[in-house]
């Protein structure tokens, strides 16, 4: 028997999104459905929610892994098991302290029980520096660490030692790309490769999505993506500092401002104030103390439409994704009027 959270049908694949993108589903089980509810596997406690108990069936592919992990990593199986993320064809993980002297051999074993992985890479640092990458050692399978992604229809291309790049952040923009409306101005401040834009332009045919961001990497993959997507003309992608490029092209203009860059989103709320028309829209990322909760989230943003001279209504705030044991990412909805 297995926990599981149970959600009515409807609700299901939105849940399944959730879950899968804060690294709580437990992929190593199948669904399950009865006429009224989904059950889905998880691997430990999901706020504001009662699990139940249930009969899933185990896939084969997560089965080897999990069984030789538990070979060779004994009571650190779980963290590994639950905290690898794959992208693309590529492989992530993270090999605690104690275990450092055996990656290799856990990549192995995860590369052996997955035809599709083709690359396993080890986490040597967290997100470091202006362009927030990260450090990785090769672990197993080929040498290298670009790679191509889909998500919501649509395809990217990235070079996860150059740009930065997270799967987990899927659900978010799906929540973002169905909330923007027609004919929007949509500005994707911090874009990287350009998930956010791609998507919402995939949702929203008729919306102009701009994307500034500051690594030229990650701005020559933004703009392949936007090839490879057919989306030139919709998608435009810009090398600069927001701080620069906003004042010189987006004074007032913007129907929806994104601030993907919690670790000092909060430094830019001023540039995402000038950005955004009467009425717009900014969605503001932010790390929050779990024990303040999203309220100091909404603060920050209260406290900058106090600077700019510009009311600020709060539309909502929800936790995105848990970050640390003590920290969450919080995003905050609000409009500036
Ligand atoms: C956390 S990443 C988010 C990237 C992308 N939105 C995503 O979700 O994959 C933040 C990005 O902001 C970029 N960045 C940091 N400071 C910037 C600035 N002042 N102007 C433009 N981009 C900036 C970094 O290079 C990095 O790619």
């Amino acid at each position: 028997m297995v926990k599981a959270v149970r959600v009515p049908r409807k609700k299901g694949e939105d849940m399944r999104r959730r879950l899968s993108s804060s690294g709580l589903l437990d992929e190593a089980y199948f669904p399950l459905h009865d006429e009224e509810y989904v059950y889905l596997p998880v691997k430990g406690k999901v706020p504001r929610h009662t699990l139940v108990e249930v009969d899933a069936r185990r896939r084969a592919v997560r089965k080897g892994f999990r069984e030789m992990l538990s070979g060779i990593a004994g009571k650190g199986a779980g963290r590994i098991f639950s905290s690898y993320d794959v992208v693309g064809d590529i492989a992530v993980l993270e090999v605690p302290e104690e275990l450092k002297g055996r990656g290799r051999e856990i990549a192995e074993a995860l590369l052996s029980s997955d035809r599709k992985i083709k690359a396993v890479l080890g986490k040597e640092s967290g997100m470091e520096g202006e362009y927030r990458i990260r450090k990785f050692a090769f672990l197993a399978g080929e040498r290298r660490t670009e790679t191509a992604y889909f998500e919501h229809g649509v395809r990217m291309r990235l070079d996860l030692a150059k740009v930065y790049f997270s799967p987990r952040l899927s659900h978010e923009r799906g929540r973002i790309a169905s909330q923007v409306g027609p004919g929007e101005n949509v500005l994707v401040m911090f874009a990287g490769v350009g998930p956010f834009a791609l998507v919402v332009a995939k949702r929203r045919k008729d919306a102009k999505v701009y994307g500034i961001e500051l690594n030229p990497d990650a701005v020559r993959y933004f703009e392949e993506n936007i090839r490879l997507n057919r989306m030139e003309g919709r998608v435009e992608a810009i090398l600069g500092d927001v701080r620069k490029v906003v004042p010189e092209r987006f004074l007032g203009v913007a129907d929806r401002v994104l601030m993907p860059l919690p670790k000092n989103a909060e430094d830019f709320l001023d540039v995402a104030l000038l950005a955004a028309k009467k009425g717009g829209i900014i969605h503001f990322y932010t790390f929050v103390n779990r024990a303040e909760g999203n309220g100091a989230a909404e603060k920050k943003a209260l406290g900058a439409g106090r600077k700019a001279g510009r009311k600020i209504e709060i539309l909502g705030s929800r936790e995105v994704r848990p970050f640390s044991p003590s920290t969450v990412q919080v995003v905050v909805d609000f409009r500036a009027v």
